[in-house]
């Protein structure tokens, strides 16, 4: 009566373990319900086209994939390394890049969260579903 019930066990064990570890894996992290949280709060009340016109702007996926100035990309997909993005929020506070300049940025649990995603292939919905409102423009 009991070795099959251990053995039923063992496999159930087997068979939910193996599902539950790969579901982690491919589980990506979503744009709207984790990144966007983070740049509205954190970035968007500078980073939009009024405060800043000729900066890169987390409103849209159409103006925070551009270039800076000197030609470097802000968010490469697949490429956490070439961000300048992380690479400003990855740079010790005193860092001419650090960002945010002024106010609490991302924590640490944050910075992973946008490193992964870009890992992941930054995937940044078009149009407008993924439009972020910034919560206030700071002036300059
Ligand atoms: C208080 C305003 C402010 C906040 C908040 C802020 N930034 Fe910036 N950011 C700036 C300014 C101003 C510059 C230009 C700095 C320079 O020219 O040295 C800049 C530049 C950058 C750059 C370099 C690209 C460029 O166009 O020069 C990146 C990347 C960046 N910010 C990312 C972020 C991210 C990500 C956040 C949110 C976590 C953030 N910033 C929050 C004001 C801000």
């Amino acid at each position: 009566m009991k070795a099959p019930f251990i053995l039923g066990l063992a496999l159930v064990v087997l068979a939910v373990f193996p599902l539950t570890g790969s579901a982690q894996e491919t589980a990506k992290i979503s744009f709207n319900d984790t990144i966007k949280p983070i740049l509205r709060e954190k970035c968007a009340h500078c980073h939009n086209v009024e405060t800043l016109p000729d900066r890169f702007s987390v409103e849209s996926a159409e103006l925070a994939f551009v270039k800076t100035k000197a030609g470097q990309a802000i968010i490469v997909p697949g490429k956490p390394d070439e961000s300048l993005l992380v690479m400003a929020l990855e740079s010790p506070k005193l860092h001419e890049k650090a960002m945010p300049m002024v106010g609490p940025g991302p924590n640490v649990d944050e910075i992973k969260l946008i490193r992964q995603w870009i890992t992941e292939g930054a995937e940044w919905p078009k149009g407008p579903a993924g439009k972020i409102e910034p919560l206030f423009k700071a002036k300059e």
